[in-house]
């Protein structure tokens, strides 16, 4: 029992490594939390520091998420590497290194299914790219790539994922209120170089 909870504990931490934090303030000496939307994640670094941050921070995000759902594995613990994944992503929305204010949980969940369903993995980053050349918008197109990863989950039938898709891609949608109001008021900005 120790043992299941030390290695959540660690999920939760490694989840909470604030790439977007490191990154900017390293590199940049720039807090990505107060440019663009606010948001600790690839998409605001992109935005505020371009390309090279951007996908740097989006590649540690999704890798913290691969990590965190092997742990079961690595330590032999006989945990669902999804529940590890989860703990990872409430690490990375609210990280204890960065005063609990995170990302908006995208790259760390997909970083999760990279390492349970790689196939699904790559099935969502197809539809978020396909959505984000027709939209232009990257929120709407990461909670479509959560919604159909829902229905994926249904149709291939896996209990585990399905609760936990569902519950991530609920998660995504709450931590996108903001965009989603942008959005409507036509406010969210839109990507120019897709
Ligand atoms: O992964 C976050 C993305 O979907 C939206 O980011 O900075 O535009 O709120 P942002």
């Amino acid at each position: 029992m120790v043992q299941i909870i030390l290695v959540l504990i660690l999920a939760y931490l490694l989840g909470s490594i604030p790439s977007g934090l490191i990154v900017g303030k390293v590199f940049y000496k720039t807090d990505i939390r107060k440019h663009g939307s606010g948001n600790l994640g690839g998409t605001n670094t992109f935005r505020t520091l371009g390309v090279k941050a951007g996908l740097t921070v989006t590649i540690a995000d999704i890798l913290k998420g691969t990590l965190a759902a092997s742990l079961p594995f690595l330590f032999h613990i006989h945990i669902h590497p999804l529940l590890a994944g989860v703990f990872a992503v409430i690490g990375h929305t609210y990280p204890i290194f960065a005063g609990f204010r995170g990302g908006k949980a995208v790259a760390t969940s997909a970083g999760v299914l990279l390492f349970y369903t790689p196939l699904m993995f790559v099935i969502l980053i197809g539809v978020f790219f396909l959505s984000l050349y027709i939209t232009k918008y990257v929120s709407l197109s990461s909670m479509l790539a959560g919604v159909i990863g829902v229905i994926y989950a249904l149709i291939i039938w896996d209990i585990p994922l399905i609760i936990v898709i569902t519950l991530l891609a609920s998660f995504v949608i709450y931590r996108h209120r903001a965009n989603i109001k942008r959005i409507i008021n036509k406010t969210e900005p839109k990507i120019k170089w897709l």
